[in-house]
């Protein structure tokens, strides 16, 4: 069930990798779901220029890659309607695989630690 009072920025990259690929456009989208919720930005480049449009969601630190105008009502009734559940088809997976491989690092240096 959503949060009513959950908040987000939504930061869309506009610098020119991103600009290339039609990161305007997608701005021009998510800026038509700006409400006392939801805050839109343009932002500078974040470092995944070959995968852009570059797309990062706050407060969870969601990155989407290759995010094209038509996917921002996708994200906008999937991910923000959950509660900020991000869309996993969707996600960088530069960004978010270096999370689960540092997970799944955590996990077992927590085993290491509670061998006797
Ligand atoms: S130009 Fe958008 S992430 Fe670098």
């Amino acid at each position: 069930m959503a949060d009513d009072n959950q908040r987000y920025l939504i930061m869309v990259c506009q610098h020119r990798s991103c600009s290339r690929n039609g990161a305007e456009q997608v701005l021009s989208e998510f800026q038509k779901h700006q409400s006392d919720t939801v805050m839109v930005s343009q932002c500078e480049c974040q470092g995944q220029c070959g995968s852009g449009p570059t797309v990062r969601i706050m407060p969870e630190n969601v990155w989407y890659c290759q995010v094209r105008p038509e996917d921002v009502e996708t994200i906008v009734n999937e991910h923000l309607a959950s509660d900020g559940a991000p869309i996993q088809r969707m996600l960088n997976p530069r960004m978010h695989q270096a999370e689960s491989a540092y997970a799944h690092l955590a996990s077992q240096y927590q085993a290491f630690l509670q061998k006797e």
